[in-house]
């Protein structure tokens, strides 16, 4: 059964498969076309975190496609009424799929284990591979559909979103520049894991903003606190103060450079206001990009799964 654990669920093929669908699918929905590939198919939304774009956007691309999401609140009694190895193998006997928002990758990792439904990670601590597939679409879209070449750098915290875009980045050609203070960087086992994975990423961190700055097409922060940090919320203001994504940054950078943020954002934090709502800015292009991505996921792990077939969905 196919997973999206993380993005070492995918090969860059399973990758480029899932952004043309998405490609197709948006540009079907801007000329008032919803097929409805999922028809009397099910998702169930698991969350253990807030959530505004993953939620939303998984239940309104559902509807679009014609199924249904049930998103499981506190009476469901995740992990207190029962084990998740009995809470999944239940939701297999509704549900096609099931999307966890988790405190931990582990819980993503052992829900899918037990290989009775396709399950999506929606944020753990460790990755966020939906919001990476979103990303890498809206670079498409404002790079004429070829990212070989391009570079993204990410200002701020090596977090979770980092974590998946040194992977989406790798499988579409792009360089990717963090620049982030020492504690913070990414573990050089993931890199190696990566590697290992995918063959030798185009990836550099360091402290100095002005060299991973240059050169870059799209500048990325997100918050400096992801959630399930707050105790660490002081200490990390600290160390990001130099950080932020503001006017003196963008001087650094081209002047077609785009801004990037998977939000919610701490204006006046990671980012000001005057970059946020710049002309260089694309962040609700890319929030909205969120339910393009995932349709083109679903449709993709439907046709993985043998829930319908390829032809099914080139005919609409
Ligand atoms: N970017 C993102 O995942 O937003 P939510 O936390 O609102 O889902
Ligand atoms: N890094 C952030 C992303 C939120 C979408 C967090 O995990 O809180």
């Amino acid at each position: 059964m196919k997973h999206l654990r993380s993005l070492f669920d995918l090969t860059p093929d399973d990758f480029h498969a899932i952004t043309n669908l998405a490609i197709s699918l948006k540009s079907r929905l801007l000329s008032g076309d919803r097929p409805d590939l999922l028809r009397n198919r099910t998702l169930a939304l698991i969350f253990e975190k807030a959530s505004l774009r993953t939620r939303v956007s998984f239940e309104a691309g559902m509807a679009q496609l014609g199924g249904t999401a049930i998103y499981l609140t506190g009476d469901a009694g995740w992990r207190e009424r029962e084990s998740i190895a009995d809470f999944v193998r239940v939701l297999s006997e509704y549900c096609d799929f099931v999307v966890c928002r988790a405190m931990s990758q582990k819980t993503v990792n052992e829900l899918a284990a037990h290989d009775v439904l396709p399950v999506i990670n929606g944020l753990t601590d460790e990755s966020h591979p939906c919001q990476a597939l979103g990303d890498i679409l809206t670079m498409l879209e404002n790079s004429g559909g070829d990212l070989r070449g391009k570079q993204l750098t990410f200002l701020g915290d090596g977090n979770n979103v980092v974590r998946s875009l040194i992977k989406a980045t790798h499988m579409v050609g792009m360089r990717f520049r963090l620049a982030c203070p020492k504690p913070y960087q990414v573990h050089a086992s993931y890199l190696e894991q990566i590697d290992r994975r995918f063959g030798k990423t185009d990836f550099v961190q360091s402290e100095d903003i002005q060299t991973m700055v240059d050169g870059a097409d799209y500048l990325y922060t997100d918050v400096w606190t992801s959630m399930g940090q707050e105790t660490e919320n002081e200490i990390r203001k600290q160390a990001f103060l130099k950080y932020q994504l503001n006017q003196s940054v963008m001087k650094l950078a081209p002047r077609h450079c785009k801004v990037l943020h998977c939000l919610p954002a701490r204006r006046g934090q990671e980012v000001t206001d005057d970059v946020l709502d710049s002309d260089q800015s694309i962040v609700f292009q890319q929030a909205g990009n969120r339910l393009h991505a995932q349709k083109g996921l679903l449709v993709w792990l439907a046709m993985q799964n043998g829930y319908i077939d390829t032809n099914r969905v080139k005919a609409g």
